[in-house]
């Protein structure tokens, strides 16, 4: 923990600041706080500061849910901790038309950061400083990537319960409100720590066009794989990510490219997504797949409710992508000329790109 963060976090039960308690060891060479104990004098609490990371969930205010999704996501980091240069396309790509000189001199907050691979990209951009919260230990996988990051500090918190004031210049979420025991209570919590020009992004699973995972895939998520121990997880994930390796490099992705060249031909099933896929290795599918297989929840979110979240947030007229055919990322802001450039970027986005439209077809919504 950077001595820099004790001017932005507040205690979670009565948003007062804290105050290092004498007796904190830092990291040889560097004013990174690794061991000590940050106490509010306003409610009498104590809070540790474990592994470099302030540790601020307090389980009797959160969903146990949500603290089990911690856990789970945190297991499955520690299997797949590796970076990928990659990520960075995969992230503007999760939240464009945003670019990367958005987060150019930005306070910005992330809200579910995993390993931290996104805050990383974010602080490489220029950002003033991330906040980058997760629920669970994976924040330890996070602080080892970006710790050393001089506008990074990473906190385990829980999105619902925040040691934040409304201060954020930008907030996102990616992957992450989708697994909470209420999705809707996730994105308010996030948009109410924006200041009143702030930005926010998300992106969820989609329920349109992914009928098939709800009702094949999930069944037995919830029934058996989420309850597998770890190594039998990942084995099993391993022989399953095999065919969809396959699949995507073999068959979705060249029958893209065919595609551009010959559009009369028809497409294939989930092939958007599958041909996105095919830019990663074995490695980052095995870890996708592993996902889907271990998260103790997943909600899949209807684009109409996806769109109430925002005017719920007061923050109408979101700019709303049709990602892969198979998610929404949405974006809007409290500074109207943010908002008016993202649904101008959008609007040349889909220009160029047709199928990011921002409606699926009749069929694929049920
Ligand atoms: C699918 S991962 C996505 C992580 C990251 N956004 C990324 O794309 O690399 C979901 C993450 O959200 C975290 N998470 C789930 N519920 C949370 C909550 N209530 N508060 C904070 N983090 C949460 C999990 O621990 C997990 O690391």
């Amino acid at each position: 923990m950077k001595l820099s963060a004790l001017d932005y976090l507040l205690c979670i039960h009565c948003m007062k600041p804290f105050v290092l308690l004498d007796g904190y060891a830092t990291a040889p060479d560097s004013q990174e706080v690794i061991t000590g104990k940050l106490h509010c004098n306003s409610c009498n609490r104590d809070y540790d500061v474990r592994g470099g990371v302030p540790r601020l969930v307090d389980e009797s205010k959160s969903h146990q849910t949500d603290i089990e999704t911690g856990q789970s996501f945190a297991t499955a980091w520690k299997t797949f901790p590796r970076m990928d240069e990659r990520y960075r396309q995969q992230f503007f790509d999760w939240i464009s038309p945003v670019d990367p000189e958005f987060f150019r001199d930005k306070l910005v907050l992330e809200c579910g950061c995993g390993k931290g691979r996104h805050a990383k990209i974010v602080s490489e951009c220029g950002a003033k400083m991330i906040f980058a919260v997760d629920i669970g230990d994976a924040v330890e996988v996070a602080y080892q990537n970006t710790g050393h990051l001089p506008n990074v500090h990473i906190i385990q918190a829980d999105i619902e319960n925040m040691p934040f004031a409304p201060i954020f210049d930008m907030a996102f979420s990616l992957g992450v409100l989708h697994h909470m025991n209420s999705p809707v209570s996730g994105f308010l919590a996030m948009s109410k720590k924006l200041n009143d020009q702030g930005t926010i992004c998300a992106w969820v699973y989609g329920r349109e066009n992914n009928r098939w995972l709800i009702r094949f895939v999930n069944p037995a998520r919830v029934a058996i794989t989420s309850k597998l121990s770890p190594p039998l997880l990942k084995i099993l994930a391993g022989l399953m990510a095999l065919p969809v390796y396959l699949w995507a490099h073999l068959v979705a992705a060249p029958w893209t490219r065919m595609q551009e060249k010959m559009p009369a031909l028809p497409s294939l099933f989930y092939q958007r997504y599958m041909t996105y896929i095919a830019r990663f290795d074995f490695n980052e599918i095995h870890h996708i797949v592993y996902d889907h297989l271990s998260a103790p929840v997943a909600n899949y979110v209807a684009r109409h409710y996806f769109e109430d979240w925002f005017s719920e947030a007061n923050l109408p007229n979101p700019v709303i992508r049709w990602h892969n055919q198979n998610s929404w990322t949405g974006i809007s802001s409290h500074n109207p000329q943010i908002l008016s450039d993202m649904h101008k970027r959008m609007e040349k986005l889909l220009a160029t790109d047709a199928k990011a439209a921002a409606l699926p077809s009749q069929s694929s919504r049920q």
